[in-house]
């Protein structure tokens, strides 16, 4: 038997190695997604070949993600229950399709994860897996294994000469990649306590960040953020960019309770810099281009999109077809938007587009207004009158 694994070099996917070869007597290929995270990614290749992988595969995953994950995330304004910018919840189905891809590639007969089986993450890389190769077998250790504890792991990987790192253990569960940081467990598990400052990898605090201000431009074409400050930029680039100055004005922490697909309310931290900003922006260009009734109408859409996203079903035919909606709506998003980042805080200094739909001499309190004012009196008189008939007539009537 050959089994595909979703290999992260963590503990649980290292332990996981052996355990799989030996409970199955199988060969184990390990893949690991490039998605941007910062963590170590050197050596994963040795660590797993070590651990008695047969083969390991690592692929740079960044553009897709960005161009196929978060771009059409972010030209949906899609934010979980209005706040999480979703980036485990949207890494998961691309790491889930290159294990299936590499799976079938490899003649493998199972994919296996590291998930838990309290999460939203198992569901998403299962939804995934059994919607793009359902005939591929499922297994997830970490629902199964008879390991209790983080020490009865370590016990078991040193009895079997599994490198693990011996560094304090860090008392939080993270995933990252581009788009952001997702913390939790801990001292955080009760939401009252506030994050220690050890909890964040990426952000420095509002109140350690610098005391001027940095201001600059982005750029948007369709929806999508293509330059920064006059400056063509890949969209890797850009994420990374605004990451980083992001990061230094302490942009883009988060602290949310939070609805999981599974019926567990969880407290979550999250880092998200690029995507603060970006979401911040990318609404304010829309703000201005938007006929009024679609911006209403897709506040709507971003909320379902928001939520198949999050409850893993990414690869579906609503996707698509709101897809084709989202798209529509972005024709006119096209122009720039200025902001100023300052001790964790995105505030808008301005924003232009050629598809601006704000007419000044409609909104202008001068001499220059051409909005008609006798109009307003009709059109008021009409626009009430369905009230005024109710009160003068039924509301008296119907028994209270
Ligand atoms: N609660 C977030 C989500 O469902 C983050 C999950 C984080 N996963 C993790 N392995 N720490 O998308
Ligand atoms: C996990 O179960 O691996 C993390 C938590 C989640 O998926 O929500």
């Amino acid at each position: 038997e050959k089994i595909a694994l979703a290999y992260s070099g963590g503990l649980d996917t290292s332990v996981m190695i052996k355990w799989l070869a030996e409970k199955y007597d199988a060969e184990i290929v390990a893949v690991t997604g490039n998605l941007g995270q910062q963590k170590e990614i050197e050596n994963l290749e040795e660590k797993a070949l070590k651990t008695g992988a047969s083969n390991f595969y690592f692929l740079d995953l960044r553009k897709e993600f960005v161009n196929h994950y978060i771009w059409p995330a972010l030209k949906a304004n899609a934010l979980y229950e209005g706040i999480y910018p979703l980036a485990t919840a949207l890494g998961r189905p691309l790491l889930a399709k290159t294990l299936v891809e590499v799976a079938l590639q490899e003649g493998c007969t199972a994919v296996a994860h590291g998930c838990t089986g309290k999460g939203n993450d198992q569901v998403r890389f299962e939804v995934t897996f059994g919607t793009l190769a359902p005939e591929l077998k499922v297994l997830a250790p970490l629902r199964e294994w008879e390991f209790k504890s983080r020490e009865e792991e370590i016990a078991y990987a040193q009895q079997h000469s599994i490198p693990v790192k011996a560094t304090k253990d860090n008392p939080y569960s993270i995933d990252e990649n581009l788009w952001g940081t997702s913390i939790e467990c801990g001292v955080l598990e009760n939401p009252m306590n506030e994050p220690p400052e050890d909890a964040y990898t990426r952000t420095v605090s509002p109140e350690k960040a610098p005391d001027t201000p940095y201001v600059f431009d982005i750029e948007f074409q369709q929806g999508v953020p293509i330059g920064l400050n006059n400056e063509r930029l890949d969209g890797v680039d850009i994420i990374e960019r605004l990451n980083q100055v992001g990061s230094e004005h302490g942009v883009g922490r988060i602290d949310l309770v939070e609805n999981r697909l599974v019926g567990i309310k969880s407290r979550e931290i999250y880092e998200a810099p690029a995507a603060t900003i970006l979401h911040f922006a990318h609404r304010e260009l829309e703000r201005l281009t938007l006929e009024k009734t679609v911006f209403q109408y897709k506040q709507n859409i971003s909320n379902e999109y928001a939520n198949l996203i999050y409850n893993g079903v990414w690869f579906s035919p609503l996707r698509s077809a709101l897809d084709a909606f989202i798209n529509e709506t972005q024709k006119p998003v096209t122009g720039m938007v200025r902001l100023k980042i300052y001790k964790g805080n995105v505030i808008l200094l301005g924003r232009q587009s050629p598809y601006s739909l704000y007419n000044e001499h409609l909104a202008t309190y001068t001499s220059d207004d051409t909005f008609n004012h006798q109009a307003a009196e009709g059109f008021i008189h009409i626009y009430g009158l369905g009230l005024k008939t109710f009160s003068q007539t039924l509301e008296k009537k119907v028994p209270k």
